[in-house]
């Protein structure tokens, strides 16, 4: 698939002839210097915007012919975001905010039962009460995280998700993230500036200037060119 962002002298091939295909339970990273199209191609496999060419299958549905309405239920039902700032609503708790991905796609059957589940699992089995601006930005990561996966979706997305934390707590974050994946058999697609922190992963994914390379690159510039 591609992503052309505008027209004329404006035109960026943002992503260009991308192809692969990620197994279900693969936990894998996108990395790629920063302008490389990472959150470009997060975007499309989250279905926040549309390819220019291409098609993208989630469980064998083409989500490149699903009309807008389509789309939305798609992404609430199949799938889990996680962000560089994790996004919680301040006014809720803890909990309201891992239950919002169930109200929003009405699957409120048991919701709060597997939010709890969720939160003990990520350590927030005391937060789970306060308001979601009442705790660390370790904990709201760990919050962020259950909400990802409160819909047990086929692939939890996440863009940066230690971008925004000290060394140690991205550590922990980035550990909680491959003991869930594991447990769960969940398919996780990390972009990440962070390759380190991650150690060892299912598969890495390089992005450079729009192009997707199997494996970590060589970091020396024109290696590939
Ligand atoms: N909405 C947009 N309109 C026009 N150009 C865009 C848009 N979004 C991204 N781009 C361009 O597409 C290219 C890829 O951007 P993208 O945000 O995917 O990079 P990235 O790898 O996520 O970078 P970073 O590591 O800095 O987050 C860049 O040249 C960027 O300027
Ligand atoms: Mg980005």
């Amino acid at each position: 698939m591609s992503k052309i962002y505008g027209q004329g002298e404006n035109q960026v091939n943002a992503l260009d002839n991308v192809t692969f295909s990620i197994e279900k339970g693969e936990f894998v990273l996108i990395v790629g210097s920063s302008g490389s199209g990472k959150s470009t191609l997060l975007n499309m496999i989250g279905l926040l915007d549309r390819p220019t060419y291409g098609k993208i299958f989630i469980d064998g549905t083409d989500t490149t012919k699903l009309d807008d309405n389509k789309i939305s239920s798609f992404r609430n039902n199949k799938l889990g975001f996680i962000f560089q700032f994790s996004n919680l609503l301040s006014d809720l708790t803890v909990l309201e905010n891992v239950l919002l991905p169930r109200q929003i796609a009405r699957t409120n059957n048991s919701a709060e039962e597997d939010a709890k589940k969720l939160l003990n699992a990520v350590g927030l089995e005391n937060q789970m009460n306060k308001r979601a601006n009442k705790i660390s930005g370790g904990q709201a990561q760990r919050a962020a995280i259950a909400r990802g996966l409160i819909n047990s979706p086929s692939i939890v997305l996440a863009d940066e998700p230690t971008g925004n934390l000290d060394s140690v707590t991205s550590e922990k974050i980035v550990q909680l993230m491959k003991t869930m994946a594991k447990e769960l058999n969940q398919t996780f697609i990390v972009v990440t500036h962070d390759r380190q922190h991650f150690g060892d992963v299912d598969r890495v994914i390089t992005i450079k200037d729009g192009h997707a390379f199997e494996g970590d690159l060589p970091s020396e510039v024109g290696v590939l060119v």
